[in-house]
């Protein structure tokens, strides 16, 4: 019997060990399972004298690089990477994702289309045939402030479901992400053309980005309930 803890462990370190390759410009994202990835890509670094950069996602990446002792860049000296690696909290049947529980995804977005390959490490929880199957609370959307009522609207106009502003836990009023802009949560009620629906959030004023990751990631690496790592990759078109 394996914790989720030590399964999301699994998963990351995995992933390094079996993708990070010397003299890479690497991609670091946010989430609890990620930190298991650096640990491992600390101590190959410091084992195999591997010549890395490390390029953040978040307030909690950067923190993550510096704390193991790993190099921190960032996108205006290093914008173009080898590689992004980083956690999901649905990953459907074709490697389509929901990420943004962390409210990290617009950064997550931008360092993951400026790679060359996308990689994701997740526990087995987040495998999914569908979006919506598992996770339940909705696609994160970073929005500017001042349109978030507005945003709200025109979601519940064109899509339907819910649309909640995410609060903030011990503080009072709105979750404020690493931008200073504000997450609505869309809790979804039907499957639909994410590509579609993506483009279509993305074009509301206010919106700065969803959490739907489309045709990005190549594979994943899953952690599974026995305590071992499967690999899937995205099936080819
Ligand atoms: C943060 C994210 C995370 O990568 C995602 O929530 C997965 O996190 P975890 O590894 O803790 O399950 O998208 O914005």
């Amino acid at each position: 019997m394996h914790s989720i803890d030590e399964i999301k462990r699994l998963a990351g370190r995995a992933a390094v060990e079996k993708e990070v390759k010397n003299n890479q410009v690497l991609g670091i994202g946010s989430g609890s399972t990620i930190v298991y990835a650096i640990q491992k890509l600390a101590e190959r670094v410091k084992e195999e004298k591997l010549n890395i950069v490390c390029i953040p996602t978040s307030f909690q990446g950067r923190q993550l690089i510096l704390h193991n002792g790993l190099p921190l860049s960032g996108l205006g000296t290093h914008p173009e990477l080898d590689l992004a690696i980083d956690g999901a909290d649905e990953v459907d049947a074709n490697l389509n994702l929901i990420k943004g529980s962390g409210g990290c995804m617009t950064q997550e977005k931008i360092v993951a289309c400026n790679a060359k390959r996308f990689i994701i490490v997740a526990d087995y929880s987040k495998d999914s045939k569908n979006l919506g199957d598992s996770w339940q609370k909705g696609i994160p959307i970073e929005v500017i402030p001042m349109a978030y009522v507005p945003v709200r609207r025109s979601l519940s106009q064109m899509f339907g479901g819910v649309v909640e502003l995410r609060m903030a836990y011990r503080k009072t009023g709105p979750v404020v992400t690493d931008n200073g802009n504000y997450v609505l949560d869309w809790k979804f009620d039907q499957v639909r053309e994410w590509k579609e629906v993506n483009t279509a959030i993305k074009m509301i004023p206010g919106v700065v980005e969803t959490g739907l990751f489309i045709n990005m990631a190549e594979r994943v690496y899953f952690g599974r309930e026995d305590g071992s790592v499967t690999v899937r990759k995205r099936p080819s078109k």
